[in-house]
Parts: structure tokens; C-alpha cells; sequence
């Protein structure tokens, strides 16, 4: 099990991210115009199991704040979901960006994703505000922040 940087030039890496954005958000999943600036300017990062690709995770760093990283996505493959993978891969991400010397990992999410807020407190990202319309009109999010303690 592990989690580790996809490569750009692994197309078939950056083909299973495109098909698992589109089965988790469907509308607001991103395509290459999006991927391939957040893998060369941002990080992304796939979730493994017997070198099979169960989830990734996508980061964009502050501009203000070197000890800080946005996660843009989070996601487990559909088949694989609520078998402890999303608790495991974030707790994997918590440790590969203390070992980066990150300090503050924020998020938002919608207030209807009952299961990945709770993911999200349970490893300790407090929420921090209510962001109404952030994504459109009626497309409510709640900021949340997460301070890895050093
Ligand atoms: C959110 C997501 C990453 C979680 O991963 P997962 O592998 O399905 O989750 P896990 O099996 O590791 O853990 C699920 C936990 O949520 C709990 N849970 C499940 N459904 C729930 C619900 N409706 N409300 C509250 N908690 C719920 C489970 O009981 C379990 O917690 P526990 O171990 O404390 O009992 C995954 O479902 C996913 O990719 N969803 C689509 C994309 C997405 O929404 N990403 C987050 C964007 S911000």
C-alpha cells in the first residue's frame, strides 16, 4: 500500500485519474486542460495496492505560505469505496506532507458529503466556514483546515 507522485509521462496513469474524476464528479470532474497543470506546477499522488491505482489525491501549494498545501480533490475509485482506503490514503497523505514540512493542509467540501467530512475530522481538519455559492449559485461549500502539529 502505498502512495506516490503519478508521472506525466505515464498516459495510462493520467487516463484512470481522467475516468476516476468523471465517476466522482461527473460535471465538475477536470480533464487534461486542469491535470496536467497541477501535476507539473501542483502534485499529484496515487493510492496503490498491489500496484493497482485505488484512489488519488491532487494538491496545489500557497503562494503565501510555503508550509501550506490546498487538496484541489480527493478520491477512491467507486468499486473500492467504504472499505477503509479513503481513511488509509489520507492518513498516508498526513504523513507524506508532515515528512514535506507542511504545516496547515486546507480543504473545502461540499456540506452534503457526509462521509468525506467525516474522514476529514476523524484525522483531525476542523471546519472552518460556510462558503455559500462558492461553485455556483446554490453550490454551497465548507472550508476546512487541518494543522499538523511538528
Ligand atoms: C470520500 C471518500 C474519499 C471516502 O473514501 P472511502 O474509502 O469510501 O471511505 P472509508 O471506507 O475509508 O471510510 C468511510 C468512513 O465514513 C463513514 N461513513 C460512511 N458513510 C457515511 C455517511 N453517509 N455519513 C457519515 N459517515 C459515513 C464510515 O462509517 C467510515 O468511518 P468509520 O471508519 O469511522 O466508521 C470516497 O468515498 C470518495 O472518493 N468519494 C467520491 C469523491 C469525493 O467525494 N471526494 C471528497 C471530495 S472533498
Amino acid at each position: 500500500m502505498n502512495l506516490k507522485e503519478i508521472d506525466i509521462t505515464l498516459e495510462k496513469d493520467i487516463l484512470a485519474l481522467k475516468e476516476m474524476e468523471f465517476e466522482a464528479f461527473k460535471d465538475g470532474a477536470i480533464d487534461y486542460w486542469v491535470i496536467k497543470p497541477i501535476i507539473r506546477h501542483g502534485k499529484v499522488l496515487k493510492f496503490e495496492i498491489n500496484n493497482n491505482i485505488v484512489g488519488f489525491v491532487e494538491l496545489i501549494k500557497s503562494w503565501d505560505n510555503n508550509n501550506s498545501v490546498y487538496i484541489f480533490s480527493l478520491m477512491i475509485g467507486k468499486k473500492m469505496q467504504n472499505l477503509g482506503y479513503g481513511k488509509k490514503m489520507l492518513s498516508k497523505l498526513i504523513e507524506y506532507l508532515d515528512k514535506e514540512n507542511i504545516n496547515i493542509v486546507s480543504l473545502t467540501v461540499s456540506p452534503d458529503n457526509k462521509k468525506a467530512i467525516h474522514i476529514y475530522e476523524k484525522y483531525g481538519f476542523v471546519k472552518q466556514e460556510l462558503l455559500k455559492n462558492e461553485y455556483g449559485n446554490n453550490i454551497d461549500r465548507i472550508s476546512m483546515q487541518l494543522k499538523i502539529k511538528k
